[in-house]
């Protein structure tokens, strides 16, 4: 079977299709046929070598995918040969035409969901629900501004948000970008580009500031985002690529919380909750993964530099 392989760290192009032999499974153990692969800004980081995980070389890349169950080991219960699955991470990496998983790592892909947007649910989406539920703990009523709603987690975040009855505003840097969040049931869509947006949340909930902030750029926007929060406000720091001074003062006036948020750290309980729930969405359509771009699987490189260019919209897909 090919599967992608990196043999050091370094720029996209140290990704390469290789040759590799078919995959058995132990015991508890799952082979999946690849159909799709996700793609998140997480795996170039890994791939670059700059990441608080490091993976031993050489390693097959990859943290999403989706599939069909070729075969399975002793002691497998849950999940048969020929199911529609995807996968909350795997032992073997996912950027490949199979690959190996534990059997909890499986969850039911409904029959309505393409392969593609199976591919598009486990990290955007378990970061998403890790942040609303989780971490910032939100309540149906409060005010939520995805900040970055464009992108894979964005998406997730804004369905998922707008599913549980929130005031949902997000940010999109394109045209295009927000009307994708629009259309994801934002109430209101701000560009994240335009001077001062974050002066316009004041009037957008009537003066009550917004209850929580999903932050996807915390180095660029944690300074401003402390100061539109309503009392008792959290944000919860999802993505940042840099350092950031803030003044604490603003978080005193408020009462208000920066929270911290890293998908690995969740146990694997949680994770189960999360699944369990993103199934129920799943399964009667409040949440729709969407996939702006299916890409080859040779040419990840090309995936891996257009996810950390601007102008997302939804998820980077590649396909063996
Ligand atoms: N902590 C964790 O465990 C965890 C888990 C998943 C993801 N993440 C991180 O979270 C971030 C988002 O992940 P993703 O998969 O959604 O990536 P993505 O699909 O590439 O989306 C990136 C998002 O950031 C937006 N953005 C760009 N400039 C911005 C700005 N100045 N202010 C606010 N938003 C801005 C983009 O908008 P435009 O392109 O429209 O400008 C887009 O909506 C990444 O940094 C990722 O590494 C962390």
């Amino acid at each position: 079977m090919k599967a992608i392989r990196v043999r050091e760290f370094g720029p996209p192009e140290v990704m390469r299709i290789e040759e590799l032999p078919e995959l058995r499974p132990g015991a508890e153990q799952v082979v999946v046929r690849v159909k799709a692969v996700g793609v998140n800004p997480a795996d170039t980081y890994m791939r670059s070598g700059m990441y608080a995980r490091k993976p031993s070389l050489p390693y097959t890349p990859g943290l999403d995918a989706a599939g069909v169950v070729e075969s399975v080991g002793e002691g497998v219960t849950h999940v048969a040969v020929g199911a529609r699955v995807y996968t909350s991470g795997s032992i073997t990496g996912t950027y490949a035409e199979q690959m190996l998983c534990e059997e909890n790592q499986l969850h039911p892909l409904p029959e309505k969901l393409s392969f593609a947007q199976g591919a598009a649910i486990n990290v955007p989406y378990a970061t998403a629900y890790r942040a609303l539920f989780q971490r910032a703990k939100t309540a149906p009523e409060e005010c939520v501004l995805v900040h970055g709603a464009s992108g894979g987690v964005g998406v997730a975040a804004v369905q998922l948000a707008h599913a549980a009855g929130m005031k949902v505003i997000g940010t999109g840097g394109t045209e295009k970008g927000r009307s994708l969040v629009r259309e994801q049931g934002a109430d209101h869509v701000l560009d994240h580009h335009a001077p001062n947006y974050l002066d316009q949340v004041q009037a957008l909930t009537d003066g009550h500031g917004v209850d929580v902030i999903l932050e996807m750029l915390a180095n660029v926007n944690l300074d401003r985002d402390l100061k539109v929060l309503a009392m008792g406000g959290r944000v919860v720091v999802i993505g940042s690529r840099g350092r950031i001074e803030i003044d604490p003062r603003d978080t005193m006036s408020r009462d208000a919380s920066i929270l911290g948020l890293f998908l690995f750290n969740v146990s694997r309980q949680e994770m189960a909750e999360i699944h369990a729930a993103l199934g129920v969405g799943l399964e009667n359509g409040t949440l729709k993964p969407i996939v702006g771009k299916e890409v080859p699987l040779a040419n990840a490189p090309r995936a891996h530099r257009e996810v950390m260019e601007p102008g997302a919209y939804g998820k980077i897909v590649l396909i063996p």
